[in-house]
């Protein structure tokens, strides 16, 4: 499974990759809005940092302005992947990236149907909100549990990339359903890690090694 960051905080990205299990960056534009500095140099910042498909949103909502503003950011480097909205544009301009071989990265995706669509775009990632489907009473793995199932049916080259990640558990549940990719905050990444009882244990044995050292 790999791990993406999603942020577009450079302090945060820096100290996931400096972790060594850093594949890749999502961004969005609330995420960009957080953040000083224009959208580019923000981008050419994280491709600085991260080797590995960063994503950058598109904010058009028509075909024409999706294709312009994709096509301008996937200029910046080889590494950016263009995220579109999963409405009826998006997919035309997926198909149109696909074609001119920029990978896409289809966003705010809440349906199986619409993650085939995706995969028939020719979208590289599908990108799940599984929180915000939790948020509304919904089960979020089920649905990563669908897609999972009927890529494999189909054999679509399109990776799973499980957004909207909250918490531990949702990474764990992912990864047992097989898919691809999390992308998650940065609080998350370092939960992964964290566990009381290592911090006992390891407690214990400096105490003890205490004893030793006295010898
Ligand atoms: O990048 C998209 C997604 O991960 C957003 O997550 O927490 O705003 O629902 P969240």
């Amino acid at each position: 499974m790999k791990f993406f960051i999603d942020t577009a905080n450079i302090d945060e990205i820096k100290k996931a990759a400096s972790l060594g299990v850093l594949d890749g960056v999502t961004t969005n534009p609330s995420l960009i809005a957080r953040e000083k500095g224009k959208f580019e140099d923000i981008l050419k910042q994280i491709c600085d940092i991260v080797d590995g498909p960063i994503s950058a949103e598109v904010t058009a909502t028509d075909y024409e302005g999706m294709l312009r503003e994709g096509r301008a950011v996937a200029k910046l480097h080889k590494n950016i992947v263009v995220k579109c909205p999963c409405i009826l544009p998006g997919l035309q301009a997926t198909k149109t990236f696909f074609e001119e071989g920029i990978p896409v990265n289809m966003t705010l995706v809440f349906s199986a149907t619409q993650a085939i669509f995706a995969a028939k775009a020719g979208a590289r990632f599908v990108s799940p909100f599984i929180g915000r489907l939790d948020d509304i009473s919904t089960d979020g793995m089920e649905l990563i549990e669908q897609i999972v199932q009927i890529y494999d049916n189909y054999d679509f080259a399109t990776e799973v990339l499980v957004a909207s990640v909250r918490h531990p558990m949702h990474v764990v549940e992912a990864a047992m359903l097989g898919a691809d990719i999390c992308t998650m905050p940065y609080s998350v990444i370092e939960k992964l890690i964290q566990h009381p009882l290592t911090d006992i244990g390891l407690k214990k044995f400096l105490d003890d090694w205490e004893k030793v050292k006295g010898r």
